[in-house]
């Protein structure tokens, strides 16, 4: 009997496509490491926005799931997730709204920075009958409030309104600053001492807070780059690590990072080689389909890798709207031949999908919604 499976190498392009084994070996050596410490995980979907990976994530020992905006929460709410901190501020009539209905049948945390916007929030929640469970952000690299007294301030403020559970706070990329990225410093040591070295003032300001009399029952911290250093740190409740579902090929390249695979790829179809250009192929994938920055430094220009031995003799030079250009021994190509991508920055590819196909080895096994996928409000 012939087989009805459908293989990678059928599927049209450009396709994304999870490879379900490392993807499952990456979620188990992550809930592997956290079995070991304390804190724990609450993984953060914005790489991925598909439901399902929280899930994995979430039978796998995560204690629930970091969202970026209200509307994934929204969504992830609905696909029965629990225990939801939404690590970004709402501020305007139309999500405070959304947030108080959301409030009245899920357990969804999100952060505030501002006092107006706490105001309308504890009204609503009021004439709504609602507790809303905020957080606080201490500032960093973005948005949040500063640490120490600022932040202090404006948690007494919130505690005093009615309707209003201060959750906790939270931090992104303490340590990291515009002359030191954390998400391209090879060093695991570096990483360490900057990181926990800015994580003191995060500490400090909890202190304070609980010697008022306000407990903090959320200090949420870390990404995957500090995977293995935030959780050392005191007080700690959970580590936002999101990539590493997936992995950045950039964050392979740091120490600490050798059980991670890259379980994302992007296939695409060889559409030119025109041989009066010497050296150079076109494909089917430019930076509609593929991102090419990373993380670290969106203003940087980081290309795909080409999977496989391929990818160390023929490079991606260059990404157009729909085109990829590579340059190498191109004679090894063929027109209409099908190579694989991986992304610099997946969350930022897997958000440019509608779907992923899942692939257990080359079989086709599973296509998988981005269920969130321009979820932006
Ligand atoms: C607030 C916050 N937490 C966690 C993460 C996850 O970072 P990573 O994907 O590097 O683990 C991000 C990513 O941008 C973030 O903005």
């Amino acid at each position: 009997m012939t087989s009805h499976i459908t293989q990678k190498y059928d599927l049209d392009t450009p396709a994304l496509l999870i490879d379900l084994n490392k993807l499952r070996s990456n979620i188990q050596a992550m809930a592997d490491y956290y079995k070991t410490v304390k804190p724990r995980l609450r993984p953060h979907m914005k790489t991925h926005k598909m439901p399902i990976i929280s899930h994995l994530q979430v039978e796998a020992g995560a204690i629930g799931v970091t969202c970026q905006k209200l509307e994934e929460a929204e969504i992830f709410v609905q696909a029965g997730l629990p225990n939801i901190l939404v690590s970004n501020q709402i501020a305007n009539p139309q999500k405070i709204r959304r947030f108080i209905s959301l409030s009245k049948w899920a357990q969804v945390t999100v952060g505030v920075d501002d006092l107006d916007v706490a105001h309308q929030i504890s009204e609503a929640a009021h004439s709504a009958g609602v507790v809303a469970r905020l957080a606080v952000e201490i500032s960093m690299v973005r948005c949040g409030l500063k640490a120490g007294k600022p932040a202090l301030e404006f948690v007494q403020h919130l505690d005093k309104l009615q309707n209003i559970h201060f959750m906790g706070i939270w931090e992104h990329e303490a340590g990291g600053s515009p002359n030191f990225d954390l998400g391209t410093t090879v060093s695991w040591e570096k990483r360490k001492q900057a990181h926990l070295a800015g994580l003191e003032e995060v500490l400090d300001t909890k202190h304070l807070i609980e010697k008022c009399g306000i407990p903090v029952e959320i200090f949420s911290a870390g990404h995957t780059v500090t995977y293995d250093i935030t959780p050392h740190f005191p007080e700690v409740t959970d580590v936002q690590a999101g990539s590493y579902v997936f992995m950045d090929w950039p964050y392979k390249q740091l120490e600490h990072f050798d059980q991670f695979q890259e379980a994302l790829t992007v296939l695409t179809t060889i559409i030119s080689i025109p041989r009066h250009q010497g050296n150079m192929a076109y494909t089917d994938c430019g930076i509609k389909s593929i991102s090419s920055e990373h993380t670290a430094n969106y203003t940087n220009i980081v290309y795909p890798k080409i999977k496989g031995e391929l990818g160390k003799e023929i490079e991606v030079v260059n990404l157009s709207e729909e085109h990829s250009h590579l340059r190498g021994t191109v004679e090894r190509l063929k027109v209409g031949g099908k190579l694989e991508f991986i992304p610099p920055h997946c969350c930022t590819t897997t958000a440019r999908y509608d779907k992923a196909y899942v692939l257990d080895g080359e079989d086709v096994v599973a296509i998988w919604p981005v269920l969130a996928r321009g979820a932006h409000t």
